[in-house]
């Protein structure tokens, strides 16, 4: 069965992000009927902040790592730091055999707290996967705080935002 596979950058928890990549994982496979699944880097932890080459040790690393490499739909998002996506999930990437990701469809996302923070972000996920030549969705998108209802999912605009993506994901076939 296919898979729709979320990965966020997140180094804490709750976060933001890990919500909202499973917004749009669970979206996508509502669409689809592709199985859903979501990590994030703390998934991987110990093993991806202390491994500096990828092995094949049976664990958490590498079930995302294979997740990754064999879904039928990524989703990826981070938390922005220092108006990029997060070391750790770049670390991760950097482990992801290389031809894998060919005309994979993506859809990339990030929290932040800064707007003009967005668009850095988006630059930096773009060039990542235009290196994996993976098919990334035109639409990026950038949730705020305030994006949030209090108990921390995403309140309903941004769900009307997830919701639009994904349409024009598929209106454009990459669904
Ligand atoms: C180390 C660090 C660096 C950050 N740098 C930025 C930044 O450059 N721009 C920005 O908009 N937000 C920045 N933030 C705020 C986070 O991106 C924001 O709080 C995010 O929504 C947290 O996501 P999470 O709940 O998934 O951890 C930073 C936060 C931390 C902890």
């Amino acid at each position: 069965m296919k898979t729709v596979v979320g990965i966020s950058g997140n180094v804490s928890r709750p976060s933001k992000t890990r919500t909202l990549v499973s917004s749009i994982v669970e979206t996508v496979s509502t669409r689809t009927g592709f199985a859903p699944s979501c990590f994030d880097i703390i998934d991987a932890q110990p093993e991806l902040g202390t491994s500096l080459y990828r092995g094949n040790t049976p664990g958490p690393l590498t079930e995302i790592l294979i997740a990754i490499e064999t879904c039928g739909f990524l989703v990826v998002g981070s938390p922005t730091y220092k108006a990029s996506f997060t070391g750790l999930l770049k670390h991760l990437f950097d482990f992801v055999d290389m031809k894998s990701l060919k005309d994979r469809p993506v859809i990339v996302c990030a929290t932040g707290k800064a707007v003009a923070h967005g668009p850095k972000v988006e630059q930096h996920f773009r060039m990542l996967f235009e290196f994996f030549d993976a098919r990334v969705a035109p639409q990026f998108i950038f949730a705020l705080d305030e994006d949030f209802v209090e108990d921390g999912r995403p309140g309903d605009a941004l769900l009307q935002r997830i919701q639009e993506q994904v349409s024009n994901a598929e209106k454009i076939g990459l669904i």
